[in-house]
């Protein structure tokens, strides 16, 4: 199929699919401490968290899936009965550096306390600041689903004597300002361990392996160091910029749980802050995470090419070569080479859909294959893509289709979270920069408009 007629296909399905009521924006005119609360709103990505599909914005009650069951996000407008309107900037500051809810209790870290314990207090009070300028909400958080006993909000204290360490973020003297600002974003508000950090069996960082890839709510996030497969040493830092940016760059495409975070935080950092992000990644050395792997059987690369030449060099050509910026490339594919292949069996079950940002507004997608190809073609087709053409990782299983394939679309609700319009917290950032077009674009374009 010609290339052209292709992409009107992809993009006439994937607009049917984006829809979302847009919410009048409402000029409320800047203080300038709460505009630069609102910027650390995009920074933290607080919203989306803290708002249920097609519910208010940050009036809470989203299902967060964690390892031990569901924990929902708090009403974090300034309500004062069932929101934080009666909290003091104290108590405000103690959640977010300790953990510690007003009324002295423990809070989950499904709430990144453990990164945005390097916030400032002058980080924290501009928060403070911008979330009292919201519209208060009356709305009650749902009770979690945890069962005992992690129901107990005391053995929080336990887990954070293991997996915490409380501190603002300390500049680093022999590294430049550049480095120390992507250091404090990504270690602090931007919280990308959170995600991208291999855990341990209790859900903690395990702390020798920073960014070094991690699964979180089924799905992968990458490995952010220098390793050279399932790394991202080949990418440049324009390279790294572009994908935060727009959602995908010549090399790859942002897809899962990195989709929510490009749509409402990274599309709105500034171009100093992605530059700092980036060089800040290109610094962190590779701990080799990509293990020499057995050769995969005959029988299943066989299999797997056969496969993949019938269905996939449609789009991704042959030898997974792809076309640049429209079909991810998956020869030298960091996903495609990932330690654990949980996102890509995913994607293969379910297609993807890229997301919409300012720079990429089409967004292209990939159809889902789960219910044309079985759980042993899923199996050998990825064998086949993560072991040709230079690329190399462990064979898929089968077993480990059928596992996803079981949890699939149980993950937290993505695709109902990305259609959330923008939250006015961009009205509010008054004349601060190119925020508030974006963003109001974006509102627009989601609505159809
Ligand atoms: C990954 C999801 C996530 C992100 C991102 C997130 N939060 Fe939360 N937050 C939660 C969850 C879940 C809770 C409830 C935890 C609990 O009940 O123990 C919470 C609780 C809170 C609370 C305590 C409120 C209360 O009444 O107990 C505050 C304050 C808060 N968040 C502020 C923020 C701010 C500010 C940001 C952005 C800088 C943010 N959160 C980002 C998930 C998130
Ligand atoms: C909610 C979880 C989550 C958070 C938080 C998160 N990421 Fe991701 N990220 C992912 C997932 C999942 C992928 C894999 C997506 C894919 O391969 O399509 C990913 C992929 C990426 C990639 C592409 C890597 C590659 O090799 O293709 C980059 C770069 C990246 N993230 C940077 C960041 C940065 C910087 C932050 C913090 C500002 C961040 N991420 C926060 C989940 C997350
Ligand atoms: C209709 C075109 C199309 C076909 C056919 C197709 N893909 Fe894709 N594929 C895409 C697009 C577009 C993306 C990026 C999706 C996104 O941004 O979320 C993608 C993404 C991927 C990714 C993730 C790459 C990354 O860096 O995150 C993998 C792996 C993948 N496809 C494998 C396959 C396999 C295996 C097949 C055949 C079974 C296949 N694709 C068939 C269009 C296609």
């Amino acid at each position: 199929m010609k290339r052209a007629a292709f992409l009107a296909v992809v993009i006439a399905g994937t607009l049917a699919g984006s829809s979302a009521s847009p919410q009048a924006p409402s000029s409320s005119n800047a203080n300038p401490v709460a505009a630069r609360g609102a910027y650390l709103v995009t920074l933290g990505d607080c919203m989306p968290c803290h708002t249920a599909a097609g519910q208010e914005q940050f009036a809470g009650a989203r299902a967060l899936n964690t390892p031990f069951g569901v924990v929902y996000s708090a009403n974090i407008t300034p309500e004062r009965e069932t929101g934080i309107g009666n909290w003091t900037s104290d108590q405000f500051y103690r959640a977010l550096h300790e953990g510690i809810r007003a009324d002295g209790a423990h809070l989950y870290p499904a709430l990144p306390y453990p990164y945005f314990t390097r916030m400032s207090r002058a980080d924290t009070d501009a928060l403070y600041a911008y979330l009292m300028t919201l519209k208060p909400v009356r709305k009650v958080t749902p009770p979690n689903k945890l069962p005992f006993p992690f129901n107990v909000r005391a053995l929080i204290g336990v887990w954070n004597a293991m997996n915490f360490k409380e501190g603002e973020f300390q500049q680093d003297a022999a590294k430049s300002s550049e480095w120390n600002r992507g250091a404090y974003i990504v270690t602090g508000p931007g919280h990308c361990g959170g995600c991208h950090s291999p855990k341990n069996f209790l859900g903690g960082d395990e702390t020798s392996r920073p960014l070094g890839g991690g699964l979180l709510d089924t799905w992968f996030a990458a490995n952010l160091t220098e390793d050279p497969r399932s790394g991202i040493e080949k990418w440049t830092p324009d390279d790294i910029v572009e994908y935060l940016r727009n959602g995908r760059n010549a090399r790859a495409t942002a897809s899962g749980s990195m989709q929510e975070v490009v749509v409402y935080s990274t599309s709105h950092m500034s171009d100093s802050d992605l530059a700092a992000i980036a060089a800040y990644l290109k610094d962190q050395a590779g701990r080799g995470e990509d293990r020499d792997q057995p050769r995969p059987q005959a029988v299943a690369m066989r299999a797997g090419e056969a496969i993949f030449v019938d269905v996939c060099t449609a789009c991704h050509r042959s030898e997974g070569k792809g076309v640049p910026r429209f079909f991810p490339p998956l020869q030298g594919d960091s996903t495609v080479q990932s330690r654990d292949p949980t996102t890509i069996i995913r994607i293969v079950l379910e297609g993807s859909q890229s997301p919409p940002t300012d720079g990429r507004p089409t967004p292209l997608s990939m159809p889902a294959f789960g219910w044309k190809l079985n759980d042993q073609q899923i199996a050998d087709v990825l064998t086949y893509i993560r072991n040709s053409w230079g690329n190399r990782a462990a064979a898929v299983e089968k077993s480990a289709v059928v596992k996803l394939r079981r949890e699939s679309g149980t993950g937290t609700a993505l695709t109902s979270a990305l259609a959330l319009p923008f939250p006015d917290a961009a009205d509010s950032v008054g004349s601060n920069g190119p925020t508030v077009m974006t963003r109001n674009r974006h509102n627009q374009r989601l609505s159809g408009g």
